[in-house]
């Protein structure tokens, strides 16, 4: 019997089915999901009484559907990662890496690449809008992740390919890319840093090639890591695309954390990010 365990009490008495009425925040989201249900059976009467469409009308949607057709096409991770770094100044980390494969899908296919806002990527830029928290790179290859494989079906590849960028992130010595053209022309650190933060990892990175966060040097860093997120989510979705996807898994350490503190024992952490930054126990655990 663990005695920490308010959940394994809770079944021990036989009430484990009463948990949703005794913590608040199981019935607020069930009425949340009784709401959204309510509104998707009113839309669907409004939908129901409308007039039909005239032909006309269906040619010209067809249409729009047609050129919507966001579907993925096997791109070369080097041209990418070049393009990256090339257009890294116009917009950050962010930007450049989901940039890279829109820019080299809109010259491949056209439409509706082409017309991909991809300055809204601006906003990832240091952390997301310079808060420092979750780092561009990662942000730019997950919102490529997201817009390949958005079906409500895709929730678990799309983990599954996020898990594969986040972990190469944690664990991989970065970066190691060498441009064509380097605007710094200096030898950069390589250095893993075991965060997916923007704060953590830049500051990890600073240390251990000992320069400030406002140097040319961690610019420097950055744009290279850009080009080398950029290699990494194209080297994810190609495989992906020829169905030889590479699953990492989690390490075992924070494995461990997650069985006891995740969804099916304490119940007190979300995520699946390296705890280790935040949470280095010296000996003992509390
Ligand atoms: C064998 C189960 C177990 C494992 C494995 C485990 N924990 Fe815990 N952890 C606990 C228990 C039990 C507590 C105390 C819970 C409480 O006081 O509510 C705790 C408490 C904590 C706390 C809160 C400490 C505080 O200040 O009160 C943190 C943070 C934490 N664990 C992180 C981790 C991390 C990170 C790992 C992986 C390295 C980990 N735990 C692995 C069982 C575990
Ligand atoms: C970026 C830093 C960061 C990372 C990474 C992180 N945590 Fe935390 N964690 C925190 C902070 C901050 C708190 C809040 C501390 C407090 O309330 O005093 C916290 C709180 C907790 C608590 C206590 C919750 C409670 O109810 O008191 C647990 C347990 C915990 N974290 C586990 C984990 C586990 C497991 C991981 C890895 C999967 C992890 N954390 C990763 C920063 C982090």
């Amino acid at each position: 019997m663990h005695k920490f365990s308010r959940r394994h009490v809770l079944a021990s008495l036989g009430i484990m089915g009463g948990s949703a009425v005794l913590t608040g925040c199981g019935r607020q989201l069930s009425g949340e999901q009784e709401a959204l249900g309510r509104q998707a059976v009113e839309t669907g009467g409004k939908t129901e009484a409308a007039e039909p469409a005239p032909p006309a009308q269906a040619a010209v949607e067809q249409l729009a559907t047609a050129s919507r057709d966001w579907t993925y096409r096997e791109l070369d991770p080097e041209e990418a990662g070049q393009l990256a770094y090339d257009i890294y100044p116009q917009g950050s980390c962010m930007y450049s890496v989901f940039g890279s494969v829109i820019m080299q899908l809109a010259n491949k296919v056209g439409e509706p690449f082409r017309s991909f806002p991809i300055e809204m990527m601006r906003y990832g830029a240091v952390g997301i809008g310079g808060w420092g928290s979750t780092c561009g790179v990662v942000n730019g290859c997950s919102a490529l992740i997201g817009l390949f494989h958005r079906g409500d079906d895709e929730r678990k590849i799309r983990e599954e390919l996020t898990a594969d960028v986040c972990l190469w992130y944690e664990n991989e010595a970065l970066p190691t890319f060498q441009p064509d053209n380097p605007a710094l022309d200096v030898e950069i650190a390589s250095t893993a840093t075991g965060s997916v933060l923007c704060h953590v990892s830049s500051g990890a990175w600073c240390k251990a090639a000992g320069c400030d966060a406002f140097s040319v040097e961690r610019r420097e860093r950055c744009r290279r890591l850009s080009a080398e997120g950029a290699m990494k989510v194209v080297e994810v979705l190609n495989n992906k695309a020829n169905g030889r996807p590479d699953f990492v898994d989690i390490n075992a350490e924070v494995h461990s954390c997650i069985e006891c503190h995740g969804k099916d024992s304490q119940r007190d952490s979300l995520g699946m990010m390296n705890c280790m930054p935040c949470h280095s126990f010296d000996g003992e655990h509390p």
